[in-house]
């Protein structure tokens, strides 16, 4: 009889039911693949007497995470409550000091404690795995880590947060404005209890941090990262830019270029015809480019009980079967802290702005541009909606520093009703 491997499991959500129906169901399946039984010994979460549609009597119940961590009968502690500090990291951290094994879908927690919590693994001869935190059930970190791990990887990109593309793709099928939609996904349970790290690119902006560490060797950076929500994109822009030819979509990208590490999370367009401009509702997409490989596509469901929780199980199975390496793929004391870079490369921008219908207005807005090296591609003018003259430009590649400054010149002009919205236009 080969030793089973036993786990304790803190939070009995969405995931954590996920993965307790994984591993009562498909027992033998599990022990086939891992060459042992994989048991549960004890579960946590806040409510004991709570229905959760799967049977728990025979596993321990422990109130407090901690000490479900800290048990001599779990041999890897599986934290599913979320959260960036409170009972995840405490718990997470007992469990390190007491030599078990994680396995996480936290992705908050790991972008602003990665790199203390990969050094006190390495340190204990534990891992951490979290291959649920980024994209839900796509293996992307076993991917970077395992399956690129002889490319130098130039660039990481994509759609990582479903709820996000949902609003964006469920404005544009039904023409019906953000706030409309925003409710919509309200009332079907896609956000997250803060709204804002979904429709604020956050939650996205976290996954993207734990992907650049992997991909570039440097430590999670992600208070560096541009981040700019979906908040303000109109019906009237995810219309204008199917005139074009052009989805509107929550990108991440991230490179290390000579001058540091890039990494933005922001609405830009795509190529309608791209896969990423394909991609709709909840389903995310990563894209890897790396020096052998040249690119790769994954794509799959961000989110959801099932292929939240296929991953948990994927990192426990590995954790069966005694694969062992570090957090981020290399050991947390030679990742690089790296040089935080705005990404400068020029691209394409799309700008929509409000005049004030009088003369000159659009001559300024002209000048502008032209004054900050600006070369317009193509624009356009509605009619006046009433209050303003909706303006529509799209220029030829630039520097988003440019933009920022035409902007600024705009503004100081006099003649815009409302700020304006400028996105890059990603051709991939
Ligand atoms: P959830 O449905 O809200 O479940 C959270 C669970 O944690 C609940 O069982 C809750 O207990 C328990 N919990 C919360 N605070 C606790 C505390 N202080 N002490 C003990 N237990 C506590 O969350 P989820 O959607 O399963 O997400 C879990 C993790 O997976 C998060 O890190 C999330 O970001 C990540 N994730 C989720 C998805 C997804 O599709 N849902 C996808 C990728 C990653 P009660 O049930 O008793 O209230
Ligand atoms: N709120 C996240 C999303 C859940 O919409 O992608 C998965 O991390």
């Amino acid at each position: 009889m080969t030793t089973p491997l036993r786990l304790g499991i803190a939070g009995l959500g969405t995931v954590g039911v996920g993965v307790v129906k994984i591993v009562r169901q498909k027992a033998t399946l599990l022990e086939q693949r891992t060459g042992r039984p994989v048991v549960i010994s004890a579960v946590s979460a806040r409510s004991k007497g709570k229905d959760r549609g799967v049977n728990l009597s025979g596993y321990a119940w422990e109130d407090d995470a901690v000490a479900l961590a800290k048990r001599d009968d779990v041999d890897v502690f599986v934290e599913l409550m979320g959260g960036e500090n409170g009972p995840a990291k405490a718990s997470i951290e007992a469990a390190i000091a007491a030599g078990k094994h994680v396995v996480t879908a936290n992705k908050a927690l790991l972008a602003h404690h990665g790199q203390s919590i990969a050094a006190a693994a390495e340190e204990k001869g534990v891992v951490v795995r979290y291959e649920a935190a980024v994209a839900g059930g796509i293996p992307v970190i076993k991917a970077l880590t395992e399956g690129l791990a002889g490319n130098e990887i130039s660039r990481v990109m994509g759609v990582m947060n479903g709820t996000c593309n949902y609003i964006l793709t469920r404005m544009q099928d039904a023409g019906l404005p953000y706030d409309e939609v925003f409710a919509e996904a309200d009332a079907l349970g896609y956000l997250e209890a803060d709204p804002n790290l979904d429709v604020g690119g956050i939650d996205a902006g976290h996954k993207l941090a734990l992907l650049a560490s992997i991909a570039f060797g440097t430590q999670v950076s992600f208070d560096s990262m541009e981040l700019e929500g979906i908040q303000r994109i109109s019906i009237e822009d995810i219309n204008l830019a199917a005139d074009m030819g052009f989805k509107i979509k929550l990108l991440g990208v991230a490179q290390l270029t000579g001058r540091g590490l890039e990494q933005r999370m922001t609405p830009c367009l795509v190529p309608e015809d791209s896969p990423l401009g394909q991609l709709t509702g909840g389903t995310n997409m990563v894209v890897i480019e790396g020096d052998a490989v040249e690119q790769i596509v994954l794509r799959g469901p961000g989110a959801g009980e099932g292929p939240t929780a296929s991953a948990v199980i994927g990192d426990i199975c590995d954790v069966a079967r005694g694969v062992q390496y570090p957090t981020f793929g290399v050991p947390a004391t030679e990742l690089i802290a790296p040089t935080p870079a705005h990404s400068n490369s020029p691209a394409p921008y799309y700008l929509r702005m409000s005049l004030l219908d009088r003369p000159g207005a659009l001559a300024k807005i002209a000048a502008a541009l032209g004054e900050t090296g600006v070369s317009i591609d193509r624009m356009r003018q509605r009619h006046n909606d009433g209050t303003a003259a909706p303006v529509l430009i799209v220029t030829h590649k630039t520097q988003r520093a440019a933009i920022n400054d035409a902007i600024a010149l705009m503004q100081d002009s006099g003649v815009l009703a409302s700020e304006p919205v400028a996105l890059r236009i990603e051709t991939i």
